[in-house]
């Protein structure tokens, strides 16, 4: 909301999200590849530096691989849906000390349509995205294999793969189902021996945990809140165990998974107290101090 002007209408704008126009491919490991960027595209781990710290991911800005009409960033933006990327808030390397903010482009759309040409053989889109990651967002340097996933994750957007609906809610089985998806991605990067890539899947998946703590605020769901907090900490253990290369992490995820559905019931059950039900949020919206 702080990303956003103040007469944004809040249902269309948080209690939806647009859906994703994502085909995965066939074979197992380009599935994986693809699943790794989707994941990173979806935490602001990747980015570090002002945009981690503000909590911007790749996704805040291209949501769901599309774009973000209403994101308005203080000193980044220009007019709503627009930003600013040779900004010196988010980078030490890029500000250029001009205010030149752009429409942010929807990589679902058409691929003609887009500056940066997408063919393997081009060789421009994972220089592209290195630039975004490391100077732009001053971001570390990402692994090999989350730079080659986020190539693959923005090739496999496309419009054709778009579903009927514009838009769906969003609900906690829509943040658990990307959690588990990311969980899922860590597994099988550690299945490959890829451990930094694995850390950051689980980072990926902690900040959808993150995202549904943030609409468990009331008091009333303290409890419900806790036992949030108690699954993201289980995945900060997690990355501590696959950095240390500990034998027992196939099992901890496995049972992490196994675990995510009966927490899932129970967050589900009281949905309609927290800030995913759409008159609470309107209200919540409406509290909003200015500024
Ligand atoms: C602060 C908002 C913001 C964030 C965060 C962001 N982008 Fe973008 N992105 C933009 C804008 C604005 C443009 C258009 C820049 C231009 O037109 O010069 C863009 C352009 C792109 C393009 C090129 C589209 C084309 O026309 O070919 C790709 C690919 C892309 N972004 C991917 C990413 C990835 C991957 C991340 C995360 C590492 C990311 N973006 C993070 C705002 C953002």
């Amino acid at each position: 909301m702080r990303w956003a002007p103040a007469d944004v209408d809040p249902v269309a704008t948080f209690a939806r999200a647009p859906t994703e126009c994502l085909r995965l491919p066939a074979e197992a490991r380009a599935a994986l590849s693809v699943e790794v960027g989707r994941a990173a595209f979806r935490t602001p781990v990747l980015l570090g530096g002002q945009a981690a710290r503000a909590g911007v991911a790749c996704e805040t800005c291209h949501k769901a691989g599309r774009s973000n009409p209403t994101f308005l960033f203080p000193g980044v933006s220009g007019a709503p849906g627009t930003a600013d990327v040779t900004d010196s808030l988010f980078s030490t390397h890029r500000g250029d000390g001009i205010d030149n903010p752009k429409p942010i482009p929807d990589l679902s759309g058409p691929k003609a349509k887009l500056k940066i040409a997408q063919a393997p053989a081009d060789h421009k889109l994972e220089p592209f995205i290195h630039g975004l990651v490391t100077e732009e967002f001053d971001g570390p340097e990402p692994a090999p294999a989350v730079l080659d996933g986020l190539a693959a994750y923005v090739r496999a957007l496309s419009p054709a793969a778009c579903p009927k609906a514009a838009s769906q809610p969003v609900t906690v089985a829509y943040l658990l189902a990307d959690a588990r998806r990311a969980v899922r991605a860590a597994q099988g990067e550690m299945a490959l021996g890829d451990a930094p890539t694995a850390v950051l899947m689980l980072a990926s998946a902690r900040t959808r945990l993150g995202l549904i703590d943030e609409r468990y605020a009331d008091p009333g769901l303290a409890a419900l809140r806790a036992q949030l907090r108690a699954a993201d900490h289980r995945l900060a253990e997690a990355q501590d165990a696959v950095r240390a290369h500990s034998p027992s992490i196939g099992a901890d995820l496995a049972a992490w998974l196994a675990a995510s559905h009966p927490l899932e019931a129970r967050l589900a059950a009281r949905e309609p107290a927290s800030l995913f039900n759409p008159a609470l949020l309107t209200q919540a919206a409406r509290r909003r101090l200015p500024g």
